[in-house]
């Protein structure tokens, strides 16, 4: 009687706690006092604010990185991927920073970014703790995100956030610095605004593909799909500034063609770009295709099967079209894209791609730890 009895009760009570866990009460939005003029202030003049003694402290946007910044993180990736072949070098990661614990807050879908970033906190050592929804933290009880994110400050050393909303972390980062308490504040994907340390992975990537061809500098890049809602290829556009004589080629249907914020900018920063529909045509003469997928997710209406956009896929038969160095990105997840078969040509550098963003992201962490110095002279 016993077993039946628990297996009758955990079939009928389960689901009616769930239903009743969906909402308490409608989430509190109280304003912040200050918040809204910063928010529209120019970005260029709000990158001091997540600045400490001339380091970078919350990682809000791609605009903050600068050349040397970015070529330091990949030699801290570089090492780092080195130190942990060994066992020994593993142990020495693991010992840089085992008093400080981080929080993962991922209230919007995530693979690879929470992942890696999970794992990169494990390499250097580091506890984590994690939200993967706000059904279950006390947001179902009409907490505000702000006190909610507040409440993280008070038990861990880091903040990592992803949220469907653009601006969140960036507010996030806002409150927490106006308390006693802050912690630094990493953008793991701002809605389809910006996803900062995605672009940081992707500069890596392209660093390492073309390594032996004399890096970035110099190259012609064509960003591929939903440019309007991808925040991967916006955020990765920011940070061609930084690179010498880069040449960017939109690639986009008219109703996803980049928005004019990213061209004004391009535009400001005298980066030569053009935008066509014409995928095919401009295969042959660039040295990196970066896909994207179509953003279904911040779509208004119900999505269609047309909106596949079968003409901005690449396909096997355009492996001849483009060059022998021509390396092939996407930030994943894949639907349509890329052809499967693709994954085995050795240009296909995504599956390298989302390795380098584990590695890139321990090197971001110990850098905001200042603990990377220790790494360095391992190899002086
Ligand atoms: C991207 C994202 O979340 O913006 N994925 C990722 O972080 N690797 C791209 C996407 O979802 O299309």
């Amino acid at each position: 009687m016993g077993s039946k009895v628990t297996l009758k009760y955990s079939i009928i009570s389960i689901p009616m706690q769930e239903k009743k866990m969906q909402k308490y009460a409608e989430q509190t939005q109280q304003e912040f006092e200050g918040w809204e003029e910063f928010f529209n202030k120019p970005v260029d003049e709000k990158l001091e604010n997540f600045k400490r003694n001339d380091r970078i402290y919350d990682v809000i946007y791609a605009q903050q990185f600068d050349r040397n910044f970015l070529d330091y993180l990949c030699n801290l990736a570089d090492m780092i991927r080195l130190l942990a072949k060994t066992k020994v070098g593993q142990s020495k990661l693991r010992h840089l920073l085992p008093h400080k614990r981080a929080m993962l807050y991922f209230v919007q879908p995530s693979t690879r970014t929470f992942l890696s970033f999970q794992n990169a906190c494990h390499i250097l050592g580091l506890t984590i703790s994690e939200i993967r929804g706000t059904s279950t933290s006390s947001e179902v009880k009409g907490e505000s995100p702000e006190d909610t994110i507040r409440t993280f400050a008070s038990y861990v050393d880091l903040i990592i956030s992803r949220h469907p909303e653009a601006g969140f972390a960036e507010k996030t980062a806002w409150v927490l610095n106006q308390t006693e308490h802050p912690v630094p504040v990493l953008n793991g994907g701002s809605g389809p605004d910006q996803h900062p340390t995605q672009a940081l992975l992707d500069i890596y990537t392209l660093e390492r593909e073309f390594r032996t061809i004399g890096g970035l500098d110099g190259k012609k890049i064509a960003m591929v799909g939903d440019l309007k809602r991808g925040r991967t290829v916006r955020s990765l556009s920011y940070l061609m500034k930084n690179y010498q004589d880069v040449e960017l080629i939109y690639v986009a249907p008219e109703v996803f063609r980049m928005k004019d914020d990213i061209t004004e900018f391009l535009r400001k920063h005298r980066i030569p770009f053009h935008e066509t529909d014409d995928f095919e045509s401009i295969m042959p003469e660039v040295d990196a295709i970066y896909m994207t997928r179509i953003q279904n997710e911040y779509a208004e209406g119900p999505v269609s099967e047309a909106e596949s956009f079968p003409e901005f896929h690449l396909k096997k038969k355009h492996l001849s079209m483009i060059q022998t160095h021509c390396a092939i990105l996407h930030p994943l997840p894949r639907r349509y894209e890329i052809e499967i078969i693709i994954d085995k040509d050795p240009r296909a550098a995504y599956w390298r791609q989302e390795r380098c963003g584990m590695w890139i992201r321990a090197a971001l962490i110990a850098y905001i730890f200042g603990v990377e110095k220790v790494i360095f002279e391992e190899f002086s």
